[in-house]
Order: structure tokens, then sequence, then C-alpha cells
């Protein structure tokens, strides 16, 4: 496998990632792989693909899942992080990507909201972190304070100790939304 394989994959998740509903993922997307790399300069093929790749099934209108068939918000998010990691599966079948970093990326993507081993956990702390830094003003103008407020801390209890720093170090421009958001996680520590 050459990387050509490896460029044919990121090329095709862009194109899905794209397609979202929520405009922010595409930069979400991007985001993502960037916090994993000041995380681990030396991060991996298999853990950029899938930071790149992370929330794919939210660019395929007719596959995405929805909050309201889940009981729990866990529920619903586990159902997206391995429907993600299948339409990844898919994408890397066709386009010619080892079968072990095929396996690896599935594994990892799989886990995202939850975390595991050292490289899950390094995905989903990026993952949250650029929640923060890129996702959050359009989140709000949909979803409004309290959903807003209830999503921050739901993100920022992911986070170990050592990386919750990031989050007051983000700059918002909105300076309501950034009380919102502090007061809110403030309130849960
Ligand atoms: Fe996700
Ligand atoms: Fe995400």
């Amino acid at each position: 496998m050459g990387t050509d394989a490896i460029d044919k994959v990121k090329g095709r998740i862009d194109e899905i990632v794209v397609l979202s509903l929520y405009s922010e993922d595409i930069f979400h997307s991007i985001n993502t792989l960037e916090w994993v790399f000041k995380l681990d300069p030396n991060a991996d093929i298999a853990l950029q693909i899938a930071a790149l790749g992370h929330d794919i099934e939210r660019g395929m209108e007719d596959r995405t899942v929805k909050a309201r068939n889940y009981d729990t918000f866990d529920e619903f998010k586990q159902a997206h992080a391995l429907n993600s990691a299948g339409i990844l599966v898919e994408i890397m079948e066709e386009c010619g990507v080892d079968q072990k970093i095929t396996d690896d990326v599935a594994h990892l993507v799989a886990n995202h909201e939850v975390g595991g081993d050292d490289r899950e956990e390094l995905l989903k702390n990026a993952d949250v972190i650029s929640f923060f830094h890129v996702c959050l003003p359009l989140y709000f103008d949909r979803r409004g304070p309290e959903t807003t407020r209830k999503r921050c801390v739901w993100g920022y209890k992911k986070l170990p100790e050592d990386l919750r720093k990031n989050v007051f170090e983000i700059e918002l421009i909105d300076e309501e939304l950034r009380k919102l958001v502090m007061e809110g996680i403030r309130a849960e520590e």
C-alpha cells in the first residue's frame, strides 16, 4: 500500500464530511487532526485517518443516526461512533488500505467518544478540545444556551485533568458564550 491509498481515503473523507448538515464539521475534522498532532507530534497514520473521519456518518444523510432514536445521549453517541467506524471501513477497503490499518482505524473511531487505551484517549481528547475550539459557536446558534451548557459540561468531564486547561485557553470571540461555558464548567468542579 502506498501513500496513494491513504490520499484517496483522505479525499473521500473530505468529500463526505463537507456534506454534513453541520457546517462546522469540515473544520472540526481538520482541527481534530491538528489537536491530535499537538497532543502527539508523532501520531501515526491510523490516528490521522481516524481524526479526520471520526464523525463521518454525519455527512451521510441517509445513514446518519438520530438522537431521538436512543434512550440516552451516551447510547446515541456510541451508535454514532460505530456507524462512523463502519463507513470508514468501507472507504478504506475500496481504496485498498492495509487490513491492519483499516482494523486499527475502525477500533479507534468506534471508541472516539469514550476513549480506552492511550491512542483512543488521545483521539477522544483531541475531539473534545476541538469541539470547544471550532464547533461551539455554531452549536450554540442551533441549540441555545441550556443545551450548549450541558453539552460543554459533558465534553469537559471527558477530559483528563491535565488537558482541561486547554479549554480555558481557547479564545472565543463571543464573550456571552464564553461566560456561559465557563460558568457551566466551573459549577461542575
Ligand atoms: Fe463524534
Ligand atoms: Fe467529533
